[in-house]
């Protein structure tokens, strides 16, 4: 979640609260041993407005409850009550802008590592507003010497707090290299993902995504931008297989997508030019496909955009 403020109301395991109420206890596993899942959702105003949509939230609610699943709640959360919770949450916050949403699950309590309960829910909203040069320019990425964590580890599917330590360190070692974020390879070398999104590949005229076995989480938005591509046929072809990491270096466009990154041009690797080491056609394509979407311009499939009521409610 980018820093900046945050919209004066929360909600935590039950109630809506005032955002600076929403905490977690020290001794709660979902701290201590990191026994916690989120989604991150973000929500678009509307092309030719009024009006704000959460994008895909039932799936991010069904990835939700998955990664509750493994992380072994005796309680999970009903994604119907957290979808309602959340459209009511930026009803309330009388949200008119492009806003992400975090939704935190976690092991509350005292218990030890194992524990399976008490469970603690969470949500603060804050505006994000649309990081134009970000999308125009691109990011330069660092392959890292740091690997992805593999599925019989710390599995990435999952979308837990615990498996961004690993994107922190190849973070971290990116920023010190001088580039904006890392790509990470899985420990037999084949591409994997970004800290916090996924990579595709332009090559040959045809969209390469690295499998969802090659160490990623099952991104919402690799999913939205590989059936764009196929519906528009934006290229030739789209496919989804391993990826070698020298394929980054002959990609004629490299792009990363997720809630946070959007579709995001990689214009560097390593220090090489990803292309003409400016956003190209396919990136371009993929944007306009994605924005007129999740802004509602474009007709989007069934359940994909959920509308916000337009009221400000008082007080929590
Ligand atoms: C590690 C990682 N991969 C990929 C993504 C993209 O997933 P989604 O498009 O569902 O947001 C994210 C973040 O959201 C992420 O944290």
């Amino acid at each position: 979640m980018a820093g900046g403020p945050v919209f004066s109301i929360g909600w935590q395991n039950g109630a809506f609260v005032p955002a600076n109420r929403v905490t977690l206890p020290l001794l709660a596993p979902g701290v201590t041993y990191a026994a916690s899942v989120f989604e991150g959702v973000r929500a678009y105003a509307l092309d030719g407005g009024p009006g704000v949509a959460l994008f895909r939230l039932g799936e991010h609610l069904d990835r939700l409850r998955r990664s509750c699943e493994v992380l072994g709640l005796d309680e999970i959360p009903d994604p119907a009550e957290m979808a309602r919770t959340m459209v009511d949450l930026m009803a309330r916050n009388g949200v008119t802008e492009d806003t992400y949403i975090r939704l935190q699950v976690y092991v509350d309590g005292d218990g030890e590592m194992t524990a399976r309960g008490p469970t603690g829910v969470a949500m603060l909203a804050r505006p994000r507003p649309q990081l134009t040069a970000r999308l125009e320019n691109g990011v330069r990425c660092q392959v890292s010497s740091w690997r992805r964590i593999g599925d019989n580890a710390s599995p990435p599917r999952v979308k837990a707090a615990a498996n961004y330590l690993n994107g922190r360190l190849a973070g971290l070692q990116a920023r010190a290299d001088g580039y904006d974020t890392a790509l990470l390879l899985t420990e037999d070398g084949q591409v994997a993902e970004a800290p916090g999104a996924c990579v595709l590949l332009v090559r040959d005229g045809m969209l390469v995504a690295p499998p969802v076995t090659a160490g990623i989480l099952e991104s919402l938005t690799r999913d939205t931008v590989l059936k764009q591509a196929r519906d528009l046929g934006v290229t030739a072809r789209v496919i989804e297989r391993p990826v070698d990491r020298t394929e980054l270096y002959a990609a004629s466009e490299v792009l990363l997508v997720g809630t946070g990154m959007e579709v995001t041009p990689v214009v560097g690797i390593d220090r090489f030019a990803v292309g003409a080491g400016v956003r190209g056609p396919v990136t371009q394509a993929l944007q306009t496909a994605f924005f007129s979407t999740v802004r509602g311009a474009a007709a989007a499939p069934d359940g994909w955009l959920t509308h916000i009521p337009q009221t400000k409610e008082s007080g929590t």
